[in-house]
């Protein structure tokens, strides 16, 4: 089959009803999948620059070299779909509609690695339909490695890569561990070698394994080859799903020109770990993870969130905050105690910061007590939030100390679950464009 030409290049075999592509329908679109894998391919992966996206954007070709393995512990494979950011819904709609195309990289990886297993680590919801394109791939004998699926709980940290091989391994479910020097590529899954890989990278994977490293860089930039999924917010009625050529200004991806960046008062890039940027310097971001880093924030999951004006910014932040604080696992001390203090003072800012006798001098110092201090990125990623947002929103800040909380608010924009959470559904139900 011949390579295909431009964009969208993962959501191109779309059904236009939101059903789940059949294994019959994929195979017309991309072809079959090569017979065998061995570990040159991860060869391939490098020269195609492929970087995770499922938060961090580590090299994938890197990180499958450094899946310790041995002849007595075979690896394990772990696609992961959790995605408990709420405001992201790329890995849903790739599991629920696309669910050949993830299977295919994970049994993919599972033959560059020698993999025995192949865990689909998923939200309650995508079940039924992961379950039966595996049912499919057994009929016609797709594959030669055990694929099984195990529910992802509804939860912020579900998605971290120790919190799923805890669940997975029945453990201490959706919480991280102190894994320390050995992370789990050393020890996972039923304390085997573990790749934990987000499921749009595995997604590029097939791509790459059909069309090849040299096909992949065709889009995007030499250091950021590639596409990638976003969910945006904020720009249409909905939010919505797009697939972007890495390294693109973000205003082009949304179609936006600087003079429309008057109506934005701010835009989180990357989600609730991520950052918020001003509207003008995000529209002339390019959309790359090292750019997006220089600018104090990070690509993270795809998520992109513009607030219009006529909403409170603190009041959107503290909400998300509070959300934040009340997911965190509460086994390390910056979870326990330093997230709480650092939620209440972004209350107080948003709804009465009369009762801030300090102003916000005192933020940046409870910032630093929590960053780089837990087992997991979970704190580092709310004091990035925070942060962001006191630069951001500055003059906002100076609002609220000068004259008072706003008053009035419209509807909450920015989605945060209401507890208890259902292990069923997202508030999200993104369409794609
Ligand atoms: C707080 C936190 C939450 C995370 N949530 C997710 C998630 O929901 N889905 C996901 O794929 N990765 C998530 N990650 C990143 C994973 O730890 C892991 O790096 C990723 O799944 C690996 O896949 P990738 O290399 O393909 O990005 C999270 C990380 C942190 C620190
Ligand atoms: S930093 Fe927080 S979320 Fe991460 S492991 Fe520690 S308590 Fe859990």
């Amino acid at each position: 089959m011949a390579a295909p030409e431009g964009i969208p290049r993962l959501l191109a075999g779309l059904n236009g009803d939101g059903r789940a592509l059949s294994l019959d329908e994929h195979v017309n679109q991309w072809g079959p999948p090569p017979a065998s894998m061995s570990a040159s391919f991860i060869d391939e992966l490098d020269r195609s620059g492929l970087r995770g996206h499922g938060g961090a954007w580590f090299p994938v070709g890197a990180k499958w070299r450094s899946v310790r393995r041995s002849i007595t512990k075979r690896p394990i494979i772990v696609a992961n779909g959790a995605e408990g950011e709420p405001a992201s819904g790329k890995d849903r709609l790739l599991v629920h509609q696309l669910p050949h195309l993830v299977l295919d990289g994970a049994v993919m990886a599972a033959g560059a690695l020698g993999a025995s297993r192949v865990i689909v680590h998923v939200p309650g919801s995508a079940i039924p339909t992961v379950e039966s394109s595996i049912e499919e791939r057994r009929r016609f004998g797709v594959d030669s490695v055990d694929i099984e699926v195990v529910e992802a709980p509804d939860r912020f940290l579900a998605g971290q890569e120790s919190a799923a091989v805890n669940t997975i391994n029945n453990r201490n479910s959706a919480r991280p561990s102190f894994t320390g020097l050995t992370t789990v590529r050393d020890s996972g899954v039923g304390g085997r070698p573990t790749l934990v890989q987000n499921v749009e990278s595995l997604a590029h994977v097939a791509l790459i394994a059909r069309f090849g490293a040299d096909w992949f860089r065709r889009e995007g930039t030499p250091e950021s080859p590639g596409t990638a999924l976003l969910t945006v917010t904020g720009r249409w009625a909905e939010p919505q799903i797009i697939e972007i050529p890495l390294g693109i200004p973000l205003g082009h991806a949304l179609g936006l020109r600087q003079e429309d960046a008057r109506g934005i008062q701010g835009v989180l890039l990357g989600g609730y770990g991520g950052g918020w940027l001003t509207a003008a310097a995000a529209l002339d971001m390019p959309l790359t993870e090292d750019a997006a880093r220089q600018y104090g924030s990070s690509i993270g999951a795809g998520v992109v969130a513009l607030l219009p004006s006529g909403i409170c910014p603190l009041s959107e932040v503290s909400r998300v905050v509070t959300y934040l604080e009340g997911q965190g696992a509460g086994q390390c001390g910056p979870c326990v105690n330093g997230l709480a203090g650092l939620d209440l003072v972004m209350e107080k800012l948003a709804f009465r910061p009369s009762s801030l006798h300090g102003g916000v001098s005192t933020i940046p110092g409870l910032c630093d007590l929590v960053e780089g201090r837990g087992a997991c990125r979970h704190p580092d990623g709310v004091a990035r939030f925070i942060r962001s947002a006191l630069r951001v929103f500055a003059d906002h800040v100076e609002l609220h100390l000068s004259r008072g909380a706003c008053r009035g608010n419209t509807a909450p924009m920015l989605p945060v679950p209401t507890r208890p959470q259902s292990s069923q559904s997202s508030p999200l139900r993104p369409v794609v464009r």
